[in-house]
């Protein structure tokens, strides 16, 4: 009997935990796979569920191109102005709770409702390692690769806040018939272990664009420049940086990495790899 009762207990915890505390999503009916739940896919892949070691077809988009957004859910950025974008461990933590399989269980601005910032990899608000925003002038996805994407917004700070402050270059270009694909990007400190990254994309389209803003330019693969206290880099090596437009960092799967850092070194989106914090505002082709 209390055998029973306490192995019930147990099995009801063990089921429970893992759909409320998990890892991070960007959140927002604008997403590839906004309704994908641990039962769609044979293995979990929730949108907020890790990328490691993965095949290119499940890594690309998150495995998602098949469970659309609808056309009319577009993210909108509006040039030279802030966007919040809504990260969360769990889809009831976010402003969509009233899709998600648990209900309500945001928790003001904290992206993991009930949990310790553990679960998002973070030991505290001084080991968030940066995500980031990218964006690709094409609608039709299958006409999409890992290099067109360039990274034009970075979040030092996060991990930490569900709302999660983004700015967009001033100089942003508006879309071809209103509408690109954007992604949101992550790698988070090895302090609380796993390496793994974080893809999710979305619809988004430019508003408010200059008529005269500059093109994008082809990105680049970022290199590794800034100081690094922990691998016994004590000065930053500026002349070794990437300029420019740069690609997200594609690491830790079996195909098209772009990244080659071993487990304990992540890349990041933040100064070690010169993605600067806020809008990135040399990503254009210069006016000749
Ligand atoms: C997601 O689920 C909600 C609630 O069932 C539904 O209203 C919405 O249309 C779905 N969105 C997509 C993209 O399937
Ligand atoms: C769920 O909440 C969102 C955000 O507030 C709202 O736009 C949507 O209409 C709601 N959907 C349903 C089915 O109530
Ligand atoms: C990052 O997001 C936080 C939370 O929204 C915000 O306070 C901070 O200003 C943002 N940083 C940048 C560079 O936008
Ligand atoms: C320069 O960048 C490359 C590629 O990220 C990296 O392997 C190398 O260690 C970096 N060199 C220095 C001196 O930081």
């Amino acid at each position: 009997m209390i055998y029973s009762l306490a192995h019930s207990l147990t099995l009801t915890v063990a089921f429970l935990v893992p759909a409320i505390s998990a890892h991070i999503a960007f959140w927002h009916p604008s997403m590839w796979g906004f309704n994908v739940t641990q039962q769609t896919f044979p293995y979990d892949n929730r949108p907020v569920a890790p990328l490691a070691g993965l095949t290119f077809d499940q890594w690309w988009f998150h495995g998602h191109l098949d469970y659309p957004p609808h056309p009319h859910d577009v993210f909108e950025l509006p040039a030279g102005q802030p966007v919040i974008a809504e990260l969360g461990c769990n889809k009831g933590a976010t402003t969509w709770y009233n899709s998600s399989e648990g209900g309500d269980v945001r928790q003001g601005d904290w992206p993991c409702p009930k949990s310790p910032s553990s679960q998002f990899h973070t030991t505290g608000i001084n080991d968030v390692k940066g995500c980031a925003l990218a964006i690709v002038q094409q609608s039709d996805v299958s006409q999409i690769n890992p290099e067109d994407f360039v990274v034009f917004s970075v979040n030092q700070t996060c991990v930490w806040h569900r709302f999660t402050t983004f700015d967009v270059p001033v100089n942003m270009p508006s879309c071809p018939d209103g509408m690109c694909t954007c992604a949101w990007f992550w790698i988070h400190s090895p302090d609380s272990g796993s390496e793994q990254m974080y893809m999710n994309s979305f619809q988004c389209n430019v508003v408010g664009a200059k008529p005269d803003a500059p093109a994008l330019a082809k990105p680049q693969v970022a290199r590794r420049c800034g100081a690094d206290p922990a691998h016994g880099v004590n000065e930053a090596t500026p002349g070794n940086c990437t300029s420019g437009a740069k690609q997200p960092l594609y690491w830790f799967q079996q195909e098209r990495n772009n990244m080659f850092e071993g487990t304990y070194a992540p890349p990041f989106y933040n100064d070690l790899y010169d993605f600067k914090n806020g809008a990135q505002n040399d990503i254009f082709v210069q006016p000749a």
